[in-house]
Parts: C-alpha cells; sequence; structure tokens
C-alpha cells in the first residue's frame, strides 16, 4: 500500500436553494461496506487524532463541519489532505499510517469505517509499522 492509494472522492451533491444535500452508499460511492461510524468533535486548538494505522480497516473521513488534515504516510513519503466541504472526502485504504490534525474550531470529522472496533487491528507505534510495511515489501 502507498500513499497513492488514498484518494479524494468527490460525492453527488444535490444542489437546492433551501440548501445543499449529499449521500454516501456503501460500495457505490465508496468502495467497502460500512461497518461503522465515527467522529470527533470538541478538539481543542493544536491537538492530533489518530496516529496509527489499521491492519485491516478502510475507512473514509469528511469535515461535515469546518476543516482538518489528514496526513497519510505510507513509511516512504507522506502525503497531507486538506478537508473542508462536506461533499467530498479522503478514502484511506488498511495499511497507511494516518494523522488528523489542523482542526478548525467547531470542525465535525466523521469516520465511516468498514470494520467494528477492533482493538487488535491497530498499529499504534510508528517504529512496529515501518517494520510491518518493510516485511510487506520483502
Ligand atoms: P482512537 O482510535 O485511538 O482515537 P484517534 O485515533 O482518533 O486519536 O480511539 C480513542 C479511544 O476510543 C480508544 O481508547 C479506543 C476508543 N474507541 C472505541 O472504543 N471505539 C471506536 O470505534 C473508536 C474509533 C475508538
Amino acid at each position: 500500500m502507498d500513499i497513492f492509494d488514498a484518494k479524494i472522492i468527490n460525492l453527488p451533491k444535490i444542489e437546492d436553494p433551501r440548501g445543499n444535500l449529499s449521500i454516501i452508499e456503501e460500495e457505490k460511492n465508496i468502495p467497502f461496506k460500512i461497518e461503522r461510524t465515527y467522529w470527533i468533535y470538541d478538539v481543542p486548538g493544536g491537538q492530533i487524532r489518530g496516529g496509527h494505522a489499521f491492519k485491516e480497516q478502510q475507512e473514509f473521513i469528511v469535515a461535515l463541519s469546518g476543516s482538518f488534515d489528514v496526513v497519510v504516510d505510507d513509511g516512504k513519503q507522506k502525503k497531507t489532505f486538506s478537508l473542508n466541504r462536506s461533499y467530498y472526502g479522503l478514502y484511506v485504504p488498511a495499511g497507511l499510517w494516518r494523522q488528523m490534525e489542523n482542526f478548525s474550531t467547531n470542525s465535525l470529522a466523521i469516520v465511516l469505517s468498514s470494520t467494528v472496533f477492533l482493538e487488535d487491528d491497530y498499529i499504534r507505534e510508528y517504529d512496529d509499522f515501518l517494520k510491518l510495511s518493510d516485511d510487506k515489501k520483502e
């Protein structure tokens, strides 16, 4: 897996003078079935979330409100995606290190996940992540 496997996906946007509407359907707008949805909010200025990788979990992250950056890292290269609109999101495949930062005041990040919560699926130590990504390349 490398950083080029992470990608911005544009969502349908139904524009309406009454207010806009966007949609996510599993296996249609995003390439997996949704097992879990969680959201991150009330983030104090300067805080960093999500410094870890997943062995199996794929996810799709949308800034429903405000803005933040998602930095993805494959152990060799890093790429920063700025999310600040609710009609697109970032698809993050399994096996990439990712971190969320630069949260604006009142930002709201929704994360759609391909798995239920499994602590065993986390790789929380960056050195372990580097070792696992190296092992996969051999
Ligand atoms: P974590 O995923 O480490 O947060 P982040 O990566 O955004 O900084 O989760 C923080 C805590 O919440 C951790 O103790 C695990 C718990 N948690 C659940 O119990 N269920 C969940 O679905 C998630 C995402 C986290």
